[in-house]
């Protein structure tokens, strides 16, 4: 950001123990307590799907999908699993149903219902349809064996249904609500089953605990932190935009939104988050973030770059591009990243850069930069909702439609 303000850092501190002693603060030390026994279950449960299955449907919505999903697109797992995911109950589409069931037809697979509540209708109503599928197919005793239930470990109709059924099964850990979750069984088993390595996603995480909340007076996380708050209360600057470009991050940005979302948009209140994909939204949205109304701040993402990208090739063209010949595309794309952030800062815009390196990574992104990022996005989101006074753990105003809904469905 360009203007340095004051931080608060006695603040700070104090709102990290808040969070802490948080009833649902438990996400926060996890990636340093992770039950060593959990993971291996984890493990064991995902090579034997591996075996058995060539997909495995996760069946969730929100904080019970979307980690997962961002995680799995972000490192491209789709081109390299030997079971693939597929992603179900996460909207009341039959249509986006009969795509998944298309898919599945005349192949193995199993099912990943995840719900901590285990009554949320959109997968609640995929999970009727898709044990259907497996049952037709298995018969009841082995379309058993192919449901892996994650769930909460005490109560609700899934942990009873998955008990009934001796279904195999994962806790989402009492003190962490769903947002908060990708780092627990939620997100960690459907990737284990996609080939992604977990210990490093939780490794990434512990790093930026460690380096980011060790020295708060050098720490980019309290900075951001604070900033995007002295932003919305300061500068009337009450949307931020996360901006990067790579369109593998389009679920990323997902995760990020409804995360800063359901945190923060409370009592009237919060920074709206919005998200786009450069530089293809720079040929959509470009204009309005060059030009529009001054509400806006943005956060760009950026990570080490592909080891082996595409480079421009010398070939007879018209195209007027033989000054681009033989450069990496991932060089042209840095430059248009500096020319954006360049050209939107003399537009008036506030910026930050996230830059998450992994010089070993040969795609640029990794499961050691995600899971830096998620342990940061989620402690951000935590402490700049505190500031704004608002509980970061709760989501109250969901309740509303759904009432409305279930008047409308005659529940
Ligand atoms: O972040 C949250 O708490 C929510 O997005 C939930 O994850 C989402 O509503 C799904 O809830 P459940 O896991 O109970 O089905």
């Amino acid at each position: 950001m360009k203007d340095v303000i004051d931080l608060d850092y006695a603040l700070a501190a104090e709102l990290i123990e808040d969070i802490k002693d948080d009833p649902m603060g438990d996400w926060f030390d996890l990636p340093s307590r992770f039950p060593h026994y959990e993971l291996e279950k984890i493990q064991e449960v995902a090579a034997r799907v591996q075996k058995t299955s060539d997909y495995l449907v996760c069946i969730g919505i929100g904080g019970s999908y979307l980690g997962a999903r961002a995680v799995y697109e972000a490192l491209d797992l789709g081109s390299t699993a030997k079971c693939k995911l597929l992603f179900a109950g996460n909207s009341m589409s039959s249509r986006e149903l009969k795509k998944v069931l298309k898919t599945i037809d005349g192949k193995d697979f199993s099912i990943n219902v995840i719900s901590k509540s285990g009554t949320t209708l959109e997968p609640a109503i995929a999970f009727r349809i898709l044990k259907k599928a497996l049952i037709d197919k298995y018969g009841k005793e082995e379309a058993a064996k192919r449901i892996i239930a994650t769930t909460d470990p005490e109560t609700g109709a899934l942990h009873d249904e998955a008990k009934a059924n001796d279904y195999e099964t994962f806790d989402v850990p009492l003190g962490i609500g769903g947002r908060y979750s990708v780092l627990t069984p939620v997100g960690l088993f459907p990737l284990a089953v996609a080939g992604a390595d977990i210990d490093k996603l939780l490794e990434g995480a512990r790093h930026c605990k460690d380096t980011q909340l060790y020295d708060l007076e050098n720490s980019m996380l309290i900075s951001y932190a604070f900033s995007r708050f002295y932003l919305y209360d300061e500068c009337g600057c009450d949307v931020e935009v996360l901006a990067s470009f790579e369109p593998s991050l389009l679920y990323f940005n997902e995760w990020w939104k409804q995360l800063f979302g359901e945190s923060e948009g409370k009592n009237k209140q919060g920074i709206f988050p919005a998200s786009v994909i450069y530089s293809t939204d720079l040929h959509s949205l470009g204009q309005y973030m060059q030009d529009g109304r001054r509400n806006i701040f943005e956060t760009f993402l950026k990570f080490s770059p592909e080891k082996d990208p595409l480079k421009i090739p010398k070939v007879a063209s018209s195209d007027g591009l033989e000054y681009l010949e033989n450069k990496p595309m991932t060089e042209v794309s840095e430059k248009a990243l500096e020319a954006t952030l360049k050209a939107h800062e003399a537009g008036g815009i506030s910026t930050f850069t996230i830059e998450v390196l992994d010089p070993e990574a040969e795609n640029g992104i990794s499961e050691l930069s995600l899971g830096f990022l998620i342990f940061f996005f989620e402690t951000a989101c935590a402490i700049s909702a505190l500031l704004h006074g608002v509980d970061p753990f709760n989501q109250p105003g969901v309740e509303r439609y759904k009432k409305e809904m279930f008047k409308l469905l005659g529940k």
